[in-house]
């Protein structure tokens, strides 16, 4: 099943919302297959915002996002990039349409809660960049038979 990638970001430590993202994306039925603590740096954070470097932004975005440890984690489930995208929204949370995750839980284009991967492509190098293999777990979710048919596994 599809794998992508997730950061809590700076914002979502600082307001307290851990727990009400992270309940958003098991009450989804999407499983965690790895998450851990860690402070960005600079270099990593070019490498993973690279399409983003020439923007006026940047500079900003670099200090936003290394305001404080985030969060990392893998979800995985059937078409989860696709899907977790859908329940993020919008960049900017002003956008982003009531009952997504940005729409309900900010105010703000870069304090904007989450990252998610953008593309199954995008997804296996983020995995790659953050995780090492022995850090992603596959485990057999015992209520899979009542969260998919049998004809989705
Ligand atoms: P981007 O990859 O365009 O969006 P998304 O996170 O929805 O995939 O941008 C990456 C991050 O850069 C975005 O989450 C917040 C920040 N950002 C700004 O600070 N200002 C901006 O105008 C844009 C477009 C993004």
């Amino acid at each position: 099943m599809e794998q992508t990638f997730i950061i809590l970001k700076p914002s979502t430590i600082q307001r307290g919302l851990v727990g009400d993202v992270l309940t958003r994306f098991q009450r989804k039925g999407l499983q965690i297959t790895a998450m851990k603590m860690a402070q960005l740096t600079e270099a990593i954070l070019r490498e993973h915002y690279a399409h983003l470097i020439e923007k006026p932004f940047f500079p900003d975005l670099l200090r936003s996002m290394m305001a404080t440890p985030v969060i990392l984690m893998v979800l995985k489930g059937k078409d989860a990039v696709e899907v977790v995208r859908q329940m993020i929204g919008s960049t900017n949370c002003r956008k982003a349409a009531p009952g997504t995750i940005r729409g309900d839980f900010g105010m703000s284009g870069q304090e904007n809660i989450v990252h998610a991967s953008d593309s199954i492509d995008n997804a296996i190098i983020e995995i790659n960049r953050f995780f090492k293999p022995e850090e992603i777990y596959d485990y057999d979710l015992l209520l899979k038979p009542a969260t998919y048919a049998p004809d989705e596994l």
